[in-house]
C-alpha cells in the first residue's frame, strides 16, 4: 500500500489531536522508567486497563525496581499475580528480572536487545522503546490491527505472515517519528475506547468521513482472520479432601500454564462425568486407595472459565476423610486455612475457595 505523505500526516495529526481531547490518565502514562513500562506492558497483555491498574500499583509497591523483583520468591510473584491469569507472563517476568539484574540491572535503549528478553515480543519491545526511550518503533497489537484494517479497509488476514508484515509496514509508515510515545499511546487508546471491536463509536470518530470500512458499511468484517479458534472443552473434577481441619492441595508440576500454582487432586475427563464414572477411573482408584471417606458432597455449582484456546468446566467434590495414606507424593501438601492465604492458585480454584459466582453456569 502506498499512502501519500498528505494522507499519512493527516492520519497522525488527527490521532494525536484526538488523544489530546480524550486523554485518560493511567498510572503508567508519562513514566520514563523502562522497568515500570515493561511491568505495565506485561500486565496489560491480555488484560483490560481497569483490571491491570491495581495489579500494576501492587507490583510497583512490592517491587519498585528490577532488582527487587529479581530477588523475590517466585511463589510471592505468582501470588501477587493471582487473578490475572496466563501465568507464563508472571514466570517470564520473574525470569527476565533475574536476567537483567545479573546483567547489571539496567534496561538498554535498544529495540533488538528488548526483543531478546523472554516474554517480550515485537509489540512490547516497541512499547518500551517508544514510551521509555522515545525510539521510533510503532506498536502493533489487537487495537492497531483493528484500527488500521478498518480505516484502510485491509482484508489481508491479521493472523497470516503476509498480514503481519503488511500491518507492521503500514504502522511504521504512519508512526510519528518525532513523537513516538504520544502517537503509540494515542492509537492504543483510540482502539480501546472508540474503534472498539463491537459497536465502535463512528459518530464521534475523527476518521468518520475517510474510514474506508465505514464508507463501505463493512466495519464488522474487520479485522479479517484466517483461522477461527476451535476451543477444546476440558472437564476438571477436583477432589477437595479434608482431614482434621486441613485440606489437601497439589502443586502443579506439569509444564503447563499453571506450573507452580496449587490446585486440588484432579481427575480430568473429556466429557461431563458423574460420581459413578469418576469412581471407576484409574486415577480415583489409585489415588483414593489410602483414604477412608467419611462423607462425600458434590459442590452444587459448576465453575466455567474461558481461555483463548480452551473452555474449562470445573466440578468440586468435597470429601471428609477419617484416614489418610502414610505418604503422598511430594507435590501434595496439607494446608490449614491460614496456609491457604499464601498459596498461589489458578483462577478457578481461587473463585471456588472464595465462593465467588463469576463463572457459575448451573
Ligand atoms: N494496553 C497495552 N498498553 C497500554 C498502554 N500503554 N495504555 C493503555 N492500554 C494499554
Amino acid at each position: 500500500m502506498n499512502n501519500s505523505k498528505k494522507v499519512i500526516e493527516r492520519f497522525r495529526d488527527s490521532l494525536i489531536h484526538w488523544e489530546s481531547l480524550n486523554y485518560r490518565p493511567m498510572p503508567w502514562k508519562g513514566i520514563k522508567d523502562p522497568y515500570l513500562i515493561w511491568l505495565s506492558e506485561i500486565i496489560l497483555q491480555q488484560t483490560r486497563v481497569q483490571q491491570g491498574w491495581e495489579y500494576f500499583l501492587k507490583f510497583k509497591k512490592a517491587f519498585p525496581n528490577v532488582s527487587k523483583l529479581a530477588k523475590a520468591d517466585e511463589q510471592k510473584v505468582l501470588k501477587l499475580w493471582q487473578g490475572l491469569g496466563y501465568y507464563s507472563r508472571a514466570r517470564n517476568l520473574h525470569f527476565t528480572a533475574k536476567f537483567i539484574h545479573q546483567a547489571g540491572g539496567k534496561f538498554k535503549a535498544d529495540y533488538k536487545w528488548l526483543l531478546s528478553l523472554k516474554g517480550v515480543g515485537p509489540y512490547t519491545a516497541a512499547a518500551i522503546a517508544s514510551f521509555a526511550f522515545d525510539l521510533p518503533y510503532a506498536v502493533v497489537d489487537g487495537n492497531v490491527y483493528r484500527v488500521l484494517s478498518r480505516i484502510f479497509a485491509i482484508e489481508t488476514p491479521i493472523d497470516s505472515s503476509a498480514g503481519k508484515k503488511q500491518f507492521q509496514l503500514l504502522a511504521d509508515q504512519l508512526l510519528d517519528k518525532k513523537n513516538p510515545s504520544t502517537y503509540n499511546q494515542a492509537i492504543i487508546d483510540f482502539g480501546a475506547t472508540l474503534c472498539t471491536p463491537k459497536q465502535p463509536n463512528c459518530l464521534e470518530c475523527p476518521f468518520e468521513k475517510s474510514c474506508l470500512a465505514r464508507q463501505e458499511n463493512r466495519i464488522d468484517i474487520f479485522p479479517v482472520k484466517e483461522k477461527k479458534i476451535k476451543k477444546k472443552k476440558r472437564f476438571f473434577n477436583y477432589l477437595d479432601i479434608r482431614y482434621k481441619g486441613k485440606r489437601l492441595f497439589r502443586e502443579r508440576i506439569a509444564k503447563d500454564v499453571w506450573k507452580g500454582l496449587y490446585d486440588f487432586p484432579l481427575i480430568e475427563t473429556s466429557k461431563p462425568a458423574g460420581l459413578d464414572v469418576l469412581k471407576q477411573t484409574k486415577e480415583w482408584r489409585k489415588f483414593m486407595d489410602g483414604f477412608a471417606i467419611e462423607r462425600l458432597e458434590v459442590h452444587p455449582k459448576l465453575f466455567k472459565q474461558e481461555l483463548t484456546h480452551q473452555s474449562l468446566i470445573g466440578r468440586f467434590y468435597i470429601l471428609q476423610v477419617k484416614k489418610i495414606p502414610k505418604q503422598l507424593e511430594k507435590q501434595f501438601k496439607w494446608a490449614t486455612e491460614k496456609n491457604i492465604e499464601s498459596l498461589p492458585f489458578p483462577k478457578m480454584i481461587s473463585f471456588y475457595l472464595e465462593d465467588k459466582d463469576l463463572y457459575l453456569i448451573l
